[in-house]
């Protein structure tokens, strides 16, 4: 993206989950996103703790916000707009980061900018491929959240076609990992098994595929019932004394989440008539997803736009990116005592 010195420079703070994100994007150009993850003091407990989670935020927030001042070479003066996670995600973690977001604003006098973290994973690919086109859609999944978004507008006009009625996909994956005995997070490893295995091995279930759901559900996703049919499957194996083909199992249950997430998406870019599709979250790792993706995105004359991989798991530079992208859209500024909402609806994109 080309740099655009006269731009203002926003300071985005991302703290929705277990990752303290700060970055510093001016126009379209990315000066520093420096990340902490308290990741591995949730690892032993098999999720994320919200309290574990807000308190590493806070012990975190000021090193890494100095940490990214420093490596920018930027002083805190020179900041001209504060954008900051508002929600969904932890209210706990939430509230760390807005609190920050709001001193910082009050102390220096500059705006504040509470924006949607989802969009967030969408806007964060301007950064890497260049600006958007009028049009296009973006799938997000992350271990948190699975939705198709159909946007007009980054800033300012994003419409919610789909999302998981249960889990999201990397959920989906993580839940599957622990019945297969697989460490947690399972995506990866189930990633890596998967890349062994036959993705025809087994027929495993595909959620709102079925024509009676075409009507209300045509772009949600499900995967509860994939997930319970993986466990039958290998409860079934398990009872029988036989060994459990680890490869096949996760292969084909990689599969069938690609397969859906990649099939609802493509009909929904055709209903709409749009070309571009954008695909961000930290799932969007996953290699059978990628593959799948690509493949039938090429043939359906779609491009594709897929962030490297660091800009898809939480950070700041998502967080600034679509701050900047508001601010320069001349969207009016957040309140300074504005709530962080844990359940924020995905057409809002600033608070
Ligand atoms: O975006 P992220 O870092 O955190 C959330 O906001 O959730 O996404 C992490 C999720 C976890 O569920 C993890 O298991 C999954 O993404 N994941 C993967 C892969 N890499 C991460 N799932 C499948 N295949 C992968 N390669
Ligand atoms: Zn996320």
């Amino acid at each position: 993206m080309p740099d655009q010195p006269g731009a203002p420079l926003v300071l985005g703070i991302e703290t929705s989950c277990d990752e303290t994100g700060v970055a510093l994007v001016r126009g379209g150009e990315l000066l520093v996103d420096a990340v902490a993850s308290s990741m591995d003091e949730h690892a032993r407990f098999g999720g994320i703790i919200p309290e574990v989670a807000s308190r590493a935020h806070l012990e975190a927030m000021i090193p890494t916000i100095e940490r990214a001042l420093g490596t920018a070479g930027v002083g805190l003066s020179e900041v001209d707009a504060i954008a900051v996670t508002a929600g969904p995600g932890l209210v706990g973690p939430l509230t760390i980061g807005a609190s920050a977001a709001k001193a910082l604003a009050l102390g220096l006098g500059k705006p504040l900018y509470g924006v949607n973290h989802v969009i967030g994973h969408a806007a964060v690919d301007a950064l890497v491929d260049g600006p958007f086109p009028e049009r296009f859609m973006a799938l997000v999944v992350s271990g948190g959240h699975s939705s198709l978004l159909l946007v007009d507008d980054i800033a300012t006009k994003v419409t919610e076609l789909g999302s998981t009625l249960d889990d999201a996909a990397g959920e989906a994956f993580d839940k599957v990992g622990r019945l297969l005995g697989l460490p947690y997070p399972g995506g990866p490893h189930i990633d890596r098994l998967a890349r062994e295995g036959n993705p025809d091995a087994i027929r495993f279930p595909r959620g709102l595929t079925a024509a009676k759901d075409q009507e209300k559900h045509a772009y949600d996703f499900s995967f509860s019932g994939l997930k319970t049919a993986v466990a039958r499957w290998v409860e079934t194996k398990r009872d029988a004394g036989e060994e459990i083909p680890l490869p096949d199992v996760a292969a084909s249950f990689a599969a069938a989440v690609a397969d859906v997430l990649t099939a609802k998406t493509i009909a929904a870019c055709h209903r709409h008539g749009v070309d571009t599709l954008v695909v961000g979250g930290g799932f969007s790792a996953n290699s059978q997803l990628r593959d799948m993706a690509a493949e039938r995105c090429a043939a359906e004359g779609i491009t594709l736009r897929i962030p490297p991989i660091r800009y898809c798991t939480d950070n700041g530079a998502m967080i600034a990116a679509l701050g900047s992208a508001v601010v320069a859209a001349g969207v009016a500024p957040s309140d300074l005592d504005i709530g962080v909402d844990s359940s924020m609806p995905l057409t809002t994109v600033t608070v």
